[in-house]
């Protein structure tokens, strides 16, 4: 038997104000895209916007159904829009933010577990790894260099025999 250890190093900054300018237009924009989102059930509102190498930017906010597992997150919104439009080209990084329209939108949130699988494959797919930014609308910032960081022991693909 032996012990593992994994760790992963992450940056926390105090607010948007200490990003560099390409990073904070894309918290601003997230920002501004959970105006998008269609929460009528949690009014939680998520917004995700990925940067491609190509430097196209897709967005993404949060779309919920009265059928809640129906509903789709921000960041799989944003994957799959940037997939359907540009299937070849691999995103460099994605920033997150979120309006709760009930109470306090100053903490950084960071993907559901769902979301974090389905960022792995899109790392996988891509052989690239996915930064992402996380923030509120005010507050700590919190930047990841890869996507995969955030799913230890992820299950992917490579055993499946199909
Ligand atoms: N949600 C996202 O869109 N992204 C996250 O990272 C966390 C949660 C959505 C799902 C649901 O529509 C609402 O936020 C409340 O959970």
């Amino acid at each position: 038997m032996a012990k593992q250890l994994q760790q992963f190093e992450y940056s926390v900054y105090d607010d948007i104000t200490e990003l560099d300018d390409a990073d904070a237009w894309l918290l601003n924009e997230a920002r501004d895209v959970t105006q998008h989102a269609y929460a009528p059930y949690s009014h939680f509102q998520v917004g995700a916007i990925a940067r491609l190498v190509n430097g196209e930017i897709i967005a993404g906010s949060n779309q919920e159904n009265a059928s809640f597992p129906v509903g789709l997150c921000a960041e799989r919104v944003a994957l799959a829009a940037a997939a359907s439009v540009y299937p070849e080209v691999a995103i460099e990084t994605i920033a997150i933010s979120y309006h709760n329209l009930n109470g306090d939108s100053s903490q950084p949130i960071s993907p559901c577990g769902i979301c974090r699988q389905s960022l792995a494959e899109v790392e996988m797919r891509q052989q690239e790894p996915i930064r992402l930014i996380m923030g509120g609308l005010s507050g700590k910032v919190i930047i990841v260099e890869k996507a995969n960081d955030l799913l230890p022991l992820a299950f992917n693909g490579s055993l499946l025999s199909i």
